[in-house]
């Protein structure tokens, strides 16, 4: 199913405060680094529009989101997003979540970690291009504190039962797939992602779970 298409924000916005390339990062993602405050800090892989990080940033004033998206186009309009929400507590990135992890987050240090709808890359071989790999889980499990979270939902039954089995097989410290609820939407905005909504409109099934890290 083809995107919608995306609205960079506005020149009168000032998205400085929450828009920030790979190079503007300080070396190690803390709360410390990123926000000046020792807070638990949340980072969600694949932002889109942004419409999860606004919401749990606007729900959750005392943690602190990091959301990273790989296209500028949709980085920008997510910071758009926050800066119109006037939040102080998340900020997106425009760039690779992948290295990001590998280099920038030390051990035990995140309270959750979002992974929502990823690109299903539907071709045998372009899996190991997939968000949810066995690299990435390892950073992942990795990064998490202990009792940290990790959200992963998608409406890709095959990606869906190919993470559940690898996470099992490569990090069994995330423990077992705890099933989370879809909300109940009495609103346009009332999903977690802009993806849930379109799966919603269309009847699609959505396979949601949490794990928590030993
Ligand atoms: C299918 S969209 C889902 C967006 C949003 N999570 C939602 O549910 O509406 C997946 C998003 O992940 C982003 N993405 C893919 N690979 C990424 C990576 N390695 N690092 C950061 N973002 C990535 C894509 O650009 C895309 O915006």
């Amino acid at each position: 199913m083809p995107r919608s298409p995306i609205k960079r924000p506005p020149a009168s916005l000032d998205i400085s405060r929450t828009l920030r390339t790979v190079e503007q990062l300080p070396p190690q993602l803390t709360g410390q680094a990123l926000f000046g405050r020792d807070l638990p800090l949340e980072i969600e892989i694949g932002s889109g529009k942004g419409l999860f990080l606004s919401n749990a940033a606007s729900a959750e004033t005392s943690h602190l989101f990091l959301g990273i998206e790989i296209m500028d186009k949709y980085a920008q309009h997510s910071a758009g997003r926050l800066a119109k929400a006037e939040l102080d507590n998340a900020i997106m990135v425009s760039g690779n979540a992948e290295p990001l992890f590998q280099e920038r987050i030390e051990a035990g240090t995140l309270e959750a970690v979002h992974v929502y709808f990823p690109d299903p890359w539907w071709k045998k071989r372009h899996r190991r291009r997939r968000v949810v790999n066995p690299t990435s889980i390892t950073n992942i499990a990795r990064a998490l504190r202990s009792g940290g979270r990790f959200h992963f939902w998608t409406d890709v039954l095959d990606y869906f039962e190919t993470a559940v089995e690898m996470i099992a097989e490569i990090t069994p410290e995330l423990g077992v797939p705890i099933p989370e609820e879809e909300l109940e939407a009495n609103h346009d905005l009332d999903y977690r992602t802009h993806f849930e909504r379109r799966s919603r409109k269309y009847h699609i099934p959505v396979y949601r779970v949490r794990y928590e890290k030993r």
